[in-house]
């Protein structure tokens, strides 16, 4: 089997490369990557010179350059993480998610399509999406696979597009597609925009710990390393055409997974109890902000028989663990255009 993985050098994406080399190494793995801010080669450092893997700059905006890729190289599987993915930034420039994550998502089952189209036979395009397309709960109930969509940011609509466009070219062109929607996802190589990597270098650097609103909006977390064990059972087993939900069934209010990660913290780097959270700082709220995500993901437990591995507690302490262990990465991913982000987000809220 030949893999076109794209986005493979993001937080995910480097985790589910790692997988699939160590899991198949009798697969050829493609990473094809633009390395915008969020891609680094650095998250692949352990497996880089494996020899059935290769790494491609290119993006997938760039329909021609697709449209070559797939000529050249007979790929039998897409697996399709490459997308513009902080919320935050798409309320900044909705547009740029748009042109990644919609127009990016087409052009690449327009690729597959042109390049597979005589035969279907054993071809799959796999497309990872998040919860986030299905809106927000109220306190009951969780996503099924049969939720309507309701997406409020800009990211969230610009993923539920890009969801329509996999299921419209499975239904008019017969393509042979498996989407899964995860909850969000946490652990090593996360870029430090998102909550969790974020409050971990900031209770590192004494800096203030901005929780958006009343730090009552709830998400369910789930380990990144689980999450590529359930695209990977995806992937070989999922019935084409089908939808996967995959979530963590740990729900934490945000308030509660940060003095959570502040006790774990003030542990680990030797500081008195309740240190890190006298820097907790209450911040305007996201606009739109949904206030809660849960996933059932009983139809992959039955049909698939994927479970989360870990509790989340040893999830968060094996994610802490990384990164004070793993400070020049997070040092490195820092430095140039971060601060920039970080002031323009978050001075003045
Ligand atoms: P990420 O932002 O860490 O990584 C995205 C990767 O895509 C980066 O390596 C980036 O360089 C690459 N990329 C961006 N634009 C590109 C382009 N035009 N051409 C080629 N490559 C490009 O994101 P992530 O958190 O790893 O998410 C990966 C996928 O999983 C996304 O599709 C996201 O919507 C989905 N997802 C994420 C979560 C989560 O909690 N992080 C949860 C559910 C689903
Ligand atoms: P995030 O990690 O951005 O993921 P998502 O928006 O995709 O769920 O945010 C997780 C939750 O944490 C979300 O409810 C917003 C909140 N949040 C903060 O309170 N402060 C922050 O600085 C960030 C980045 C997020």
């Amino acid at each position: 089997m030949h893999i076109l993985i794209t986005g493979g050098a993001g937080f995910i994406g480097s985790h589910v490369v790692r997988h699939f080399l160590k899991h198949y190494p009798s697969y050829t793995i493609t990473n094809l990557d633009k390395l915008t801010y969020a891609g680094n080669l650095a998250n692949l450092k352990d497996v880089d010179s494996e020899l059935n893997y290769r790494f491609i700059k290119g993006d997938i905006t760039d329909g021609n350059f697709l449209q070559n890729l797939f000529q050249e190289n007979s790929f039998d599987g897409v697996i399709h993480l490459a997308a513009e993915s902080h919320v935050d930034r798409s309320i900044t420039n909705p547009t740029e998610f748009v042109v990644t994550n919609v127009l990016g998502t087409v052009n690449l089952l327009n690729a597959a399509r042109a390049c597979w189209q005589s035969n279907y036979e054993g071809k799959r395009f796999y497309h990872i999406s998040t919860d986030e397309v299905y809106g927000s709960l109220g306190r009951e109930g969780m996503f099924t696979e049969q939720t309507p969509y309701d997406p409020h940011s800009p990211y969230s609509a610009s993923k539920a597009s890009s969801d329509h466009f996999v299921r419209a070219y499975h239904d008019t062109f017969t393509l042979p597609v498996v989407i899964s929607n995860c909850s969000n996802n946490y652990g090593s190589f996360q870029f430090p925009e998102k909550l969790i990597p974020l409050f971990i270098n900031n209770i590192v650097q004494n800096k203030p710990l901005p929780v958006y609103g009343k730090g009552e909006n709830i998400r369910d977390w789930l380990w990144v390393v689980d999450h590529a064990q359930a695209i990977d059972v995806i992937f070989h087993k999922g019935q084409n055409g089908s939808t996967y939900n995959i979530g963590g069934h740990n729900e934490w209010s945000n308030i509660n997974l940060i003095l959570l990660l502040c006790r774990i913290m003030d542990a680990k780097l030797g500081r008195g109890a309740g240190e890190s959270e006298k820097l907790i700082t209450y911040v305007t709220d996201r606009a739109g902000h949904d206030l809660r995500y849960a996933i059932d993901s009983s139809k992959l437990k039955r049909e698939l028989g994927w479970e989360p591995s870990i509790t989340f507690e040893k999830g968060l302490e094996l994610t802490v663990d990384w990164y004070l262990a793993n400070r020049e990465w997070l040092d490195n991913v820092t430095s140039g255009g971060y601060q920039h982000y970080y002031e323009k987000m978050y001075c003045g809220r």
